[in-house]
């Protein structure tokens, strides 16, 4: 079978599932069908979020539509999804921003430029402002309306064995995500980045086929990626978020008193994904401290000090791929300013 066909396939195997009586009840016609796939736990950031949305979206739609959240991969890996968002196979998604990459919108790879972000207050200047909307403007010319931002968190490295020094990543097999910036600042360490997608990293982990990774807590904590890393540094090196995107002709296509209700779940929703990511990020990493099956390293001011002047070049390096114009557009909002490093 064609991967295309393929896709649409499971899409609707996946659909003949769901019960199809909508909350308007019976006789009443039936609910429209948002398909949201994603590929984390549902006891995360963006797991809660999406369920939110899809009560909220229900209740303020009184039934007329009916949001079917697919977390863990269930449906569809991180590339598929992508593929099957723009096919229309499903309607509703929120990818990492490092994965919009692969759908030729470089610039949303400035998000993982190490050490951009000192704050969320410094984050949330781009993401609920203006460049954060262009750069979400920039996803219309392939098939997809960008809806929200939604907050994961800052990023640790961990491995089998400890990471305190550039030095120490020599050699290391470690997972990414596929975005060519995060390939850049492993490389910048030593080690030997692996694209490799979500669902697959705790068995790699596992049997060894990459020795670490980089994760906010909530994620190496909820697919138990800490039951098999050794060691974990509280580097803060990155940030990880989302965008909420929906197939932009299913949007374009909704009666328009239905968009503004689900957009107004959406805004509900983000609310509650910015204000509790932080806190679900801190209750994971305390469940991963009390297991005691990760050593957790704080980094001192001088280890810190030297894996951002390892890191920070990563900047100058990708500015040719991310563009200028972006990078320079972040550092004005943020006042991040990498010569006084
Ligand atoms: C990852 O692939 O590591 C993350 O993008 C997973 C996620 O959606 O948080």
């Amino acid at each position: 079978m064609k991967k295309r066909s393929f896709l649409l396939a499971i899409a609707c195997t996946a659909g003949m599932g769901a019960a199809h009586v909508g909350a308007a009840g019976v006789g009443a016609p039936a609910p429209i069908i948002i398909k949201f796939s994603h590929v984390v736990a549902t006891d995360t950031p963006k797991g809660k979020a999406a369920d939110f949305f899809a009560r909220r979206a229900g209740e303020l739609t009184r039934g007329r539509v009916r949001v079917d959240v697919y977390p863990n991969s269930r449906l569809y890996k991180d590339k598929e999804e992508m593929e099957a968002l723009q096919l229309g196979a499903v309607q509703m998604l929120a990818p990492s921003l490092s994965k919009f990459a692969q759908l030729g919108v470089r610039e949303f790879e400035v998000f993982d430029l190490p050490y951009l972000f000192d704050s969320f207050a410094e984050l949330h200047k781009v993401t609920q402002g203006a460049a954060g909307k262009s750069l979400l403007a920039k996803l219309e010319a392939k098939g997809i309306t960008g809806l929200a931002y939604w907050d994961n968190g800052l990023k640790s490295f961990s491995a089998n064995r400890p990471l305190h020094k550039p030095a120490d990543f020599k050699g290391l097999k470690m997972r990414i995500q596929s975005s060519k910036v995060l390939d850049a600042q492993m490389r910048a360490l030593g080690a030997i980045p692996q694209v490799m997608a979500f669902s697959e990293v705790y068995q790699a982990l596992q049997t060894g086929v990459v020795d670490g990774t980089e994760n906010p807590h909530s994620n190496l904590y909820t697919q138990k990626m800490y039951e098999v890393q050794k060691h974990m540094t509280l580097s803060n090196h990155g940030y990880l978020g989302y965008a909420v995107v929906v197939n932009k002709k299913f949007w374009d296509g909704l009666p328009a008193d239905l968009r503004q209700q689900l957009g107004q779940a959406m805004e509900e929703a983000t609310k509650v994904a910015n204000e509790d990511a932080k806190k679900d990020n801190d209750d994971a990493l305390a469940k991963v401290i009390a297991s005691g099956k990760t050593t957790v390293h704080t980094p001192t001011e001088a280890e810190k000090m030297a894996m951002k002047k390892a890191l920070v070049p990563v900047h100058r390096e990708m500015s040719g791929r991310i563009g200028e114009d972006t990078i320079e557009l972040i550092y004005r909002e943020t006042g991040f300013d990498p010569a006084k490093l």
